[in-house]
């Protein structure tokens, strides 16, 4: 495709490619958030956005997760799988005895044990009685239990320009594509027979691969490895509930709702040329790591990701061999300890595994984030410089530029009636809704409907079926000027919150309102109609619910109309061709950074998962291609608690001249900090602490490469924490500190202001001082940066600084 496009349009489709599968449509997309009003799967009684803990059976049946501790009976039983199940069944009834009070026969024939967990946790999940749990509670060997909790995917939409560049010198060619690297990733399952998945070209998995592929043999290949399924615990909670009788016999792990095959292949898919979706966005589609291999771990069903399957697939996936794993998915915030995925991805970082988590789809509100502990790199979502222009024109001459996926080459573009239903109609009519239009004459008219409830495709197709000619659909406030690629089934443009207002303002005012819309195909950079990156009005924002200490979310990447692969058989909502599919959410930034790090894991196979995470969050970037702050959804400039460190600067990543690195055992003595007491670090960890005989340290002394520090009356609005950086560049380095106090609300003092090194992997450590300006005293947040310049300035190591002073 290189020999009729230009370089540079070829370049961006690669990156702008996967971003793009990911965005198809609302309605397809497992993803619920607060602010995400559609919620395709709601018809199937879902679950809530943040995760819901099934209710106890008439059996009294629940699913719990139980932690335990090896005694020294146990200990020895370690590397005997068979023993460790032994044991576990030891703490369960019999099958055959009555689950329940009445002392009637169990209403199921199903086992109690779902999961043995081995590597990642001691201990089980299994269904259980509030009695029986009672007993397990009395063992010596017990720790913690919790109620099991099914969470939602985090589709919503991405983007790509992170500048990897095919047959070029750069980061791509420099870490062989990610080549030998293998990425897990936790999902829906997967389609094997997408092209995204041929091996061609592929190397034979690395000599330590121990996994399973349970399709058929000829269904795995050299780029997709291995493919389990663990959804059992989603299966466990429905037949708990609803008494039914059933086996929990796993099938395939096929890939029934889309996302699974997305999230893959955007993290490593093969390339594929002439990838598009209705002709836009061509190009040739590609993982951000397309030599490295790939794990599935189907944990996710149509009704969600239960916590108990999650860990199951986690244990797997760390016992198989992976290097990077790749989740998105998540619930509300919750403390680590009853935290499937926390918990299980200690376990993963404590075996060098980089572990790559969606923030949520929950923003624009504040406190809203999922995948908040420290070892998890939590990933925002944001826009590439892409845009499928749809342009409407007002019978005033005013001109607005939206979006739309569908643009028809025959399309006259005529000058039609222009209707907004929510001034003759219904609150529903403002919508769109289904019936609503009845009565409303729109025949041959173009239709303004206001985004939300449904999907916007829906909405066109009631449109449609109401006689209207065309549609305009305006976004929420909440999106602001984030703009969607649907797969439209009539002419439709997809405009701002703000365009949509000044296109009310015009229907009232003119006597009789017209538009056109008219189609400009796909358009990159400059000319694309909003700055780039932007974050998305989806994306969770911080504060940190379960540690306020660690400033999250920890980088942005693209989020917003990601195309990337897509199983034909599942419905892609009038997708004509749907190999490929453009969906957005958190659920498709995440997976980017799973790919990008496994070229770091691939270009530096030394470096820690803290080492990994420290290169790309001190080399993202805080400036959109129009040169200014990266704005929010609103265009303002976005704070920390929606960029984290910024946009991931992939050839940055892999040049970051000094790191913050944590041991695993580091964590230890920050959980004892939060503070948690010994029980609950110990369901953590795996072993038993004595949180007194540790040096608890908080939050803001981790080793983090990013501040978030608390000025009150309680420490005397002064802090002092310390950092220590690891010299990862040239061995004769020489650093100095530039520093932006948040303005108004602290000084900030560094000491010492040089750091030198002679060797690689050195170590250096310096300490900031915060003091707060008492007379300003608010307990609002204010922002400032830390930055090590080397000498010749050509390695910027930055981090920000998030203050609240009061
Ligand atoms: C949801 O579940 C409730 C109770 O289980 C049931 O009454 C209702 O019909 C279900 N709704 C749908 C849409 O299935
Ligand atoms: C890619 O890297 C190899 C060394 O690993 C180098 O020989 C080759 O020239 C590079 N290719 C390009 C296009 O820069
Ligand atoms: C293996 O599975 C693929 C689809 O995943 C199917 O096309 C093929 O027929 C299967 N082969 C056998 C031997 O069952
Ligand atoms: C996609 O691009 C390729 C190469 O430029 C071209 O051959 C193909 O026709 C394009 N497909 C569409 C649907 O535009
Ligand atoms: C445009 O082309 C499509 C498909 O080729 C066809 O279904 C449609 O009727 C055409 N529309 C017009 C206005 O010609
Ligand atoms: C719209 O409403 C009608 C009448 O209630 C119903 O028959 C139809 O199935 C609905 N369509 C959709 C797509 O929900
Ligand atoms: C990304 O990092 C590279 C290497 O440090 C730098 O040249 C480039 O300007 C950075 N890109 C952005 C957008 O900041
Ligand atoms: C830790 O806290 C939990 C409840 O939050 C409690 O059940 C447990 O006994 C505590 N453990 C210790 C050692 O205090
Ligand atoms: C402290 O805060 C007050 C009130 O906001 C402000 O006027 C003053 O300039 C601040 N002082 C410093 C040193 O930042």
């Amino acid at each position: 495709m290189e020999a009729s496009t230009s370089t540079y349009k070829f370049k961006l489709s690669l990156s702008f490619f996967f971003l793009f599968l990911f965005i198809l449509s609302a309605n397809v997309s497992p993803a619920i958030g607060r602010k995400n009003r559609i919620e395709p799967l709601a018809n199937r009684n879902r679950t809530s956005p943040s995760g819901s803990r099934p209710q106890t059976s008439s059996s009294g049946l629940r699913t719990y997760i139980v932690h335990l501790h090896r005694n020294s009976a146990t200990a020895a039983a370690d590397d005997d799988d068979d023993r460790v199940v032994e044991w576990y069944k030891s703490f369960l009834p019999s099958e055959t005895v009555a689950a329940n009070e009445e002392g009637k026969k169990p209403t199921t024939s199903s086992p109690r044990m779902i999961h043995a967990y081995k590597k990642v946790a001691t201990g089980f999940a299994a269904r259980l009685t509030e009695a029986e749990l009672e007993q397990i509670r009395k063992r010596d060997e017990f720790v913690h239990a919790y109620p099991d909790r099914l969470l939602p995917l985090l589709t919503t939409h991405t983007p790509g320009f992170l500048g990897l560049h095919r047959g070029a010198a750069g980061f791509w060619n420099d870490s062989n594509y990610g080549r030998g690297v293998i990425v897990g990733v936790l999902d829906t399952g997967i389609l094997p027979t997408h092209p995204s998945f041929g091996d061609g070209g592929m190397p034979a998995p690395p000599a330590k691969w121990n996994g399973v592929c349970e399709f058929n043999a000829s269904s795995c290949n050299n780029k997709l490895i291995g493919a389990r399924n663990f959804v059992q615990g989603q299966a466990a909670m429905r037949e708990t509930s609803s008494g039914a009788v059933g086996g929990l016999a796993l099938e395939a792990p096929y890939d029934d709702e889309g996302h699974g095959t997305h999230t893959a292949s955007t993290a490593a898919g093969a390339f594929v040329a002439n990838a598009n979706v209705a002709g836009q966005a061509n190009g040739t589609a590609s993982g951000m790591a397309p030599l490295a291999h790939l794990a599935i771990y189907k944990v996710c069903g149509e009704a969600g990701c239960a916590d108990s399957d999650i860990l199951a697939g986690i244990d797997a996936a760390v016992g198989d061999g992976v290097d990077v794993l790749s989740l998105s998915l998540g619930g509300g915030s919750a403390a680590f300890y009853s935290d499937a995925t926390a918990v299980g991805t200690f376990g993963a970082i404590e075996n060098g595994i980089f572990v790559s988590c969606s923030a949520g789809n929950d923003g624009p509100s504040y406190g809203t984030l999922s995948n908040e502990a420290p070892w998890i790199l939590t990933v925002g979502a944001s826009t590439t410089d892409r845009s499928i222009r749809s342009t409407v024109q007002l019978g005033s001459g005013a001109e607005f530029v939206g979006e739309s996926l569908v643009q028809p080459s025959n399309y006259s573009s005529a000058e039609l009636p222009l209707v907004y239903p929510g001034f003759v109609g219904t609150s529903d009519a403002a919508l769109c809704l289904n019936g609503s239009l009845d009565g409303i004459d729109v025949k041959g008219m173009i239709v303004l409907c206001d985004d939300g409830e449904i999907s916007r495709v829906a909405k066109g197709s009631f449109v449609k079926s109401a006689g209207g000619a065309g549609m305009i659909v305006a976004s929420t406030e909440s999106s602001g000027y984030i703009l969607r690629d649907d797969v439209h089934v009539l002419p439709t443009s997809h405009v701002s919150y703000s365009d949509g207002l000044a296109i009310k303002t015009y229907v009232v005012s003119a006597a009789s309102p017209t538009a056109s819309i008219s189609f400009g195909g796909t358009v990159f950079g400059a000319a694309s109609t909003t700055p780039a990156p932007m974050v998305a009005g989806f994306s969770s924002r911080g504060p940190n619910q379960a540690d306020p200490n660690i400033l999250k979310p920890d980088i942005v990447g693209p989020g917003v109309n990601i195309l990337a692969a897509w199983p034909s058989q599942v419905e892609a909502t009038n997708v004509a061709s749907s190999t490929f599919n453009v969906i957005s959410g958190t659920s498709m930034s995440a997976p980017h950074l799973s790919g990008v790090a496994a070229l770091l894991r691939s270009s530096h196979p030394d470096w820690s998962p803290a080492a990994i995470k420290s290169a790309m969050m001190t080399t993202a970037y805080a400036y959109a291609n129009d040169g200014k702050p990266i704005p929010d959804e609103s265009m303002s400039p976005a704070d920390y608690f929606a960029t984290g460190s910024g946009h991931v600067n992939v050839s940055g990543a892999d040049n970051p001249g000094l790191v913050y690195d944590i041991a695993p055992d580091d964590y230890v003595a920050y959980l004892c900090g939060i503070p948690y007491n010994s029980t609950m670090v110990s369901a953590i960890v795996r072993r038993r602490v004595t949180c007194s005989d540790v040096s608890s340290i908080d939050g803001t002394n981790l080793n983090y490469p990013s501040f978030m520090v608390f000025l009150t009356a309680v420490n005397s609005y002064t802090a002092v924490v310390s950092r220590t950086v690891t010299n990862v560049g040239a061995a004769d380095s020489k650093y100095t500190v530039q520093v932006v106090a948040p303005l108004g609300a602290a000084s900030v003092t560094v000491k010492p202001t040089t750091l030198s090194f002679t060797e690689v992997n050195e170590k250096a450590q310096y300490t900031v001082t915060f003091v707060g300006n008492v007379t300003g005293t608010s307990t609002s947040y204010s922002e400032g940066y830390l930055t090590w310049i080397s000498a010749d300035g050509s390695i910027v190591v930055n981090s920000p600084i998030m203050i609240a002073v009061g």
